[in-house]
């Protein structure tokens, strides 16, 4: 064990039984990456707690000479610990889950590709069809945007509704759900690009959300519509915004030309000769 700067420790750990240094509490599936060893994920985000959702990284924890089948995202790096990312069950749970994937999102291009690179390019399962689908049959419910709606936007305005086969994502009744801010967050976080939305004159209209239809603010300066305006009331309302009274309604864009023009002005114009 070794200490960081940051005064993390690094400890070792063993992959497919190769020793490794790695940071203690990392996320096992982000050291995996790091070290080059590839290990399949779909639901695995930063800004959320791993919930081990899509059940794509599974890998083997050897304890005692036993393994145990466990998301590799939901895994805290610790000295002494025993990974195994591609046995016989793991690779056959894996290319199971790749099939039913194939079948839940039939139009995914993300999911097609994803198993085609470990070799699955069928599902013997029925394919879910859902006419009309806002998610244009892509969707794998992983909640993904369920959760980035309510933990981090804490706006809560789509769901899981219907139930076994018949689930989907979407706003309660399929309505028009006025606590969506527009923020499109969930088509951020959505890892098979499910989610559809499109900003047409001062709106934003989330397709994927019953339309839901969502104003812009408009930039006082250039005029152009930028940025959802609920979004950005409850932003600028923040004191940590830091959004100075001159600019905090503009644009981006023209927020960057107004710092250039001050700092431009700070310039003497004899070019700071004496
Ligand atoms: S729309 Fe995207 S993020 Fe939401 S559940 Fe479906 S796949 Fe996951
Ligand atoms: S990324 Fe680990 S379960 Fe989905």
């Amino acid at each position: 064990m070794s200490l960081l700067g940051n005064g993390k420790r690094m400890v070792t750990v063993t992959i497919n039984k190769n020793q490794y240094l790695a940071e203690e509490g990392e996320i096992f599936l982000l050291t995996a990456n790091r070290l080059g060893i590839d290990i399949p994920h779909l639901c695995y985000e930063k800004a959320l707690e791993p919930y081990g959702a899509c059940r794509l990284c599974m890998v083997d924890v050897v304890t005692c000479g036993k393994t145990d089948m466990t998301p590799a995202c939901t895994i805290r790096v610790q000295n002494g610990l025993e990974i195994l990312t591609d046995t016989p069950q793991i690779i056959k749970h894996r290319n199971l889950l790749f099939e039913l994937y194939l079948a839940e999102a039939p139009k995914s291009e993300v999911i097609k590709e994803m198993a085609a690179k470990y070799g699955v390019t069928k599902t013997r399962f029925l394919k879910k069809i859902v006419h009309d689908d806002p998610l244009q049959g892509k969707c794998i419910l992983c909640g993904l945007c369920v959760r980035v709606c309510e933990e981090i936007m804490g706006a809560s305005a789509i769901s899981f509704i219907n139930r076994g086969p018949y689930t989907v994502i979407n706003t309660p009744f399929y309505e028009h759900n006025p606590d969506c801010e527009g923020c499109a967050a969930c088509a951020k976080v959505c890892p098979t690009n499910a989610i559809v939305f499109e900003d047409i004159g001062t709106n934003r209209v989330m397709q994927s959300w019953s339309d839901t239809t969502v104003p812009l603010m408009i930039c006082p300066e250039c005029g152009k519509p930028f940025a959802p305006q609920r979004l950005m009331e409850k932003v600028l309302t923040k004191p940590e915004s830091g959004l100075i009274e001159e600019i905090k309604d503009l644009c981006p864009e023209c927020r960057r030309k107004y710092f250039t023009l001050r700092e431009i002005r700070k310039i003497p114009t004899n070019g700071g000769q004496a």
